[in-house]
């Protein structure tokens, strides 16, 4: 039979293609890489690794669907512990455009190069094995290590190249570029700053942008109108170039484990910004609070790559009713590897300026002096249960 290995020309999936043909006597095996946003570059390298090695190779474009789904994101204000989930985000996406692959051409079997201690094995897998289709895991299933793979590399003369990118384990796409492994592994190491390629060392420069948004989606900068993935491309380069949106964490991995892992991602950062401030200008107190219990639902669903759960679904119901307030635009200021919101403006603010305001006295009706009985009763309770607090006696 024949297999469908998810590809990028990186070690591990390079190493899969043979130990597929060998180990687990698939007779041909085809790579597939999706396009969910990654540089340019990467194409390259799968392209001319899967050349090299003689393998079938498959792209496919699903970096609309992909940043409609960083768009559900953002109106999430989806993060994990601090990071905005781009690689979580990303695997059911491509996990689905491989399965499409597997099914037309005849596959009996879908494969990654994921380890037995990450996430992407099981976010990949929630998808695959929703289909008939046989799931290989070569690295996990073969116990492979990093060292293994690369000696195995040389002696079978597989096209890996060296280079940081054989010393730390990258991956991109639109939403956020994650960078780990080898030294950086240690929680006690300071990286070194070339890990980051998306994003320069923060200057002395400040940049205002103004972000639009129609219904928690942002759709404009600075009063261009921009379809989602150039909007997203386009403040990744302006707002990496200030040094926005690096991340350097312990993760807690859906396993158990504790990972230090670094990421970038300068457009997700301006836009959960903007589109939080703007969410703290037209929903209420109470709208804010619960959306935050309802928004960490949602972020836990997706870091586990399960956006199709049901409870997502439901979760998603409030979400876009709160969101049809979220109209307006953010001012955004790039400062100290920061995007700070410095305004915000809404045809739909809850907000009264004449009753926030120190200057007016009489509001619909209201004067200062009404608020006198409200303040007799402020603390009253705490104000009673102190009176007779308990002395606590030991013996
Ligand atoms: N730990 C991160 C996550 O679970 C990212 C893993 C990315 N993979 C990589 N090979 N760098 O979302
Ligand atoms: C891996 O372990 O294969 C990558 C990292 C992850 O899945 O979390």
């Amino acid at each position: 039979g024949k297999a469908a290995l998810a590809f990028s020309g990186g070690l591990d999936t390079t190493v899969c293609v043979p130990l597929l043909e060998e180990e687990y006597g698939y007779d041909e095996v085809i790579g597939v890489t999706v396009d969910v946003g990654q540089p340019e570059s990467e194409f390259d390298e799968a392209e001319e690794t899967a050349e090299a090695l003689g393998l079938e190779h498959f792209v496919v474009d699903a970096k609309d669907d992909f940043a409609s789904l960083c768009m559900d994101a953002v109106q999430a204000n989806a993060d994990y512990q601090g990071y905005p989930l781009g690689t979580a985000l990303a695997r059911p996406v491509i996990a689905k455009a491989i399965l499409e692959v597997a099914e037309e051409e005849g596959c009996a079997a879908v494969a990654h190069g994921c380890t037995g201690k990450g996430n992407d094995q099981l976010r990949f897998e929630a998808v695959w094995r929703n289909s008939d289709l046989e799931v290989v895991a070569p690295v996990r299933e073969l116990g492979l290590t990093r060292e293994w793979e690369v000696e195995y590399a040389d002696e079978k003369n597989l096209p890996v190249e060296g280079g940081n990118e054989g010393v730390w384990s990258i991956d991109s796409n639109l939403w956020s570029r994650s960078i780990e492994g080898g030294q950086l592994e240690d929680p006690g190491y300071v990286p070194p700053t070339d890990i980051y390629e998306w994003t320069d060392d923060p200057g002395e420069e400040t940049e205002l942008v103004e972000i639009e948004f129609e219904a928690g989606v942002p759709v404009a900068v600075n009063g261009e109108e921009l379809p989602q993935v150039q909007l997203i491309q386009y403040l990744n380069d302006l707002a990496g170039s200030y040094g926005v949106g690096r991340t350097d964490m312990m993760e807690d991995r859906m396993l158990g484990l504790k990972v230090r892992e670094n990421y970038e991602h300068p457009a997700a950062t301006t836009l959960l910004n903007a589109h939080e401030a703007l969410e703290g200008l037209v929903l209420t107190k109470e709208e804010r609070d619960f959306k935050q219990e309802v928004d960490a639902q949602w972020s836990q669903k997706a870091y586990e790559g399960l956006v199709d759960a049901p409870l997502v679904d439901a979760l998603d119901g409030f979400i876009s009713t709160t969101q049809e307030r979220v109209t307006g635009t953010v001012t955004i200021k790039f400062e100290g590897g920061q995007a700070r919101p410095v305004a915000r403006d809404s045809e739909y603010a809850v907000y009264s300026e004449s009753a926030a305001s120190f200057n007016t006295e009489t509001v619909d009706g209201i004067e200062q002096a009404d608020a006198t009985g409200v303040a007799k009763y402020h603390g009253f309770q705490s104000r009673l249960a102190n009176k007779t607090k308990p002395t606590l006696t030991t013996d």
